[in-house]
């Protein structure tokens, strides 16, 4: 799906304002916190159900205000679509063509991927960073995945309200096993679905790396099971099974469920050595890139479209060369927005540039053009 616009009302720093899309290529311009990103931000709500750098959806509504509305409209091939998501104190709504929806119904319908400055934490951050990137990402592709993810985080904090209740001596040990079923099924559905996705991904990561930083580096992405070794060979619910046995005790010591898919991790290794540890700063970089550029990949190859792609200061830390190869490699992607501080090379076409100052489309919401074509 394309967006043809989106209006945000109380969003972030945006009162009221309405921007249109263009087909193809999208600059948001402006100078630094002029909210830029606020809009990325909103666009990756409607495809995600949340912004990709806030989790407290309270702080995405405009100071002194009480409620945010988003609003957007899409296209797939004549189709229109549109979607709502408004937060007040109370609650959060999602709409679809008007009908109240789940967020699992929104998941996946748009298809949304984001690059931005941040994304250096799937490198250097905590182990969450990484395990929100391999859940949005293939929720997006997998309906089966989110459901599963649902259940499990489900499951998850009924486990670790009894092993505190363990802890204060109300409940016996035993009895927290019997969330362990639905863990175990749930959490073998998740791991399997991320040792595929990272297999599959695997060789694009490795080739855009190459393609970006002009050296060919053997790149692996390897799934970090705590506790456990899963193959992706259809042993992973026993493995996890003979795991959380092991970890029972513990579990109860420390009042927590201490094994399965929301403690694991991955590692970006570049010549066989993890990019967080031995990695310049470019290399991480351009790690995560190509990381990223793959996620498009796959989701394109899963559902047969590009999602829209949500480039946020890509190029400003890059060299001539690497701009030049990032430009190329995603040459091929359908709709991108992206930001920037400079304005695109006058050579630039089938580009439409959005100004934006102080919470403001510049030019009241009528986007400047230089040749539009779908
Ligand atoms: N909840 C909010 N209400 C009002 N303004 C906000 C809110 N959250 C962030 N801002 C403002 O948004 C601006 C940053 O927007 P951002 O999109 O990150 O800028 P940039 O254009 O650099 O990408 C800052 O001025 C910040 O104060
Ligand atoms: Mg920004």
């Amino acid at each position: 799906m394309r967006i043809l616009k989106v209006r945000l009302t109380n969003f972030r720093n945006f009162q009221d304002e309405t921007l249109e899309f263009g087909a193809r290529r999208n600059l948001l311009l402006g100078a630094n916190a002029q909210g830029k990103t606020n809009v990325l931000e909103a666009i990756h709500l409607l495809g995600v159900g949340r912004s990709h750098r806030e989790h407290r959806d309270a702080n995405l509504v405009r100071f002194g205000e009480t409620y945010y509305r988003v609003e957007g409209e899409f296209e797939d091939i004549g189709v229109r679509t549109t979607i709502d998501v408004t937060y007040d104190e109370e609650r959060k709504r999602i709409r679809i063509n008007g009908k109240e929806s789940k967020p699992s119904d929104l998941i996946g319908l748009v298809g949304v991927v984001v690059s931005s400055p941040d994304d250096i934490d799937l490198v250097k951050g905590s182990p969450g960073n990484r395990r929100q990137f391999l859940d949005i990402a293939i929720s997006q592709m997998n309906r089966q995945y989110l459901i599963s993810l649902q259940k499990y985080v489900r499951a998850l904090a009924q486990k670790n309200k009894l092993l505190k209740a363990v802890q204060s001596g109300r409940v016996r040990a035993s009895e927290t096993a019997v969330w362990d079923k639905t863990l175990v099924s749930a959490g073998a559905a998740i791991v399997d679905a991320r040792l595929l996705f990272l297999k599959d991904i695997g060789p694009e990561v490795e080739s855009n790396f190459g393609v970006i930083s002009g050296m060919r580096t053997g790149i692996d992405l390897a799934y970090d099971a705590r506790g456990y070794r899963p193959g992706g060979d259809g042993a992973t619910a026993e493995l996890l099974t003979a795991a959380m046995e092991g970890h029972r005790e513990l579990e109860v010591a420390r009042g927590y469920s201490l094994v399965g898919p929301h403690v694991d991790d991955f590692h970006l290794l570049a010549g066989e050595r993890d990019i967080r540890r031995f990695g310049s700063e470019g290399e991480q970089r351009t790690g995560v890139l190509a990381l990223r550029c793959a996620e498009v990949t796959a989701m394109k190859t899963k559902k047969g479209r590009y999602p829209i792609v949500l480039l946020d200061d890509v190029f400003a830390e890059l060299d001539d060369a690497r701009t030049k190869a990032l430009t190329a490699l995603i040459s091929n992607y359908d709709q991108i927005v992206l930001t920037s501080s400079r304005p695109a090379p006058a050579e630039a076409d089938d580009l439409r540039t959005i100004s934006i100052v102080d919470g403001k489309v510049e030019g009241g919401g009528s986007a400047r053009e230089s040749g539009e074509h779908t």
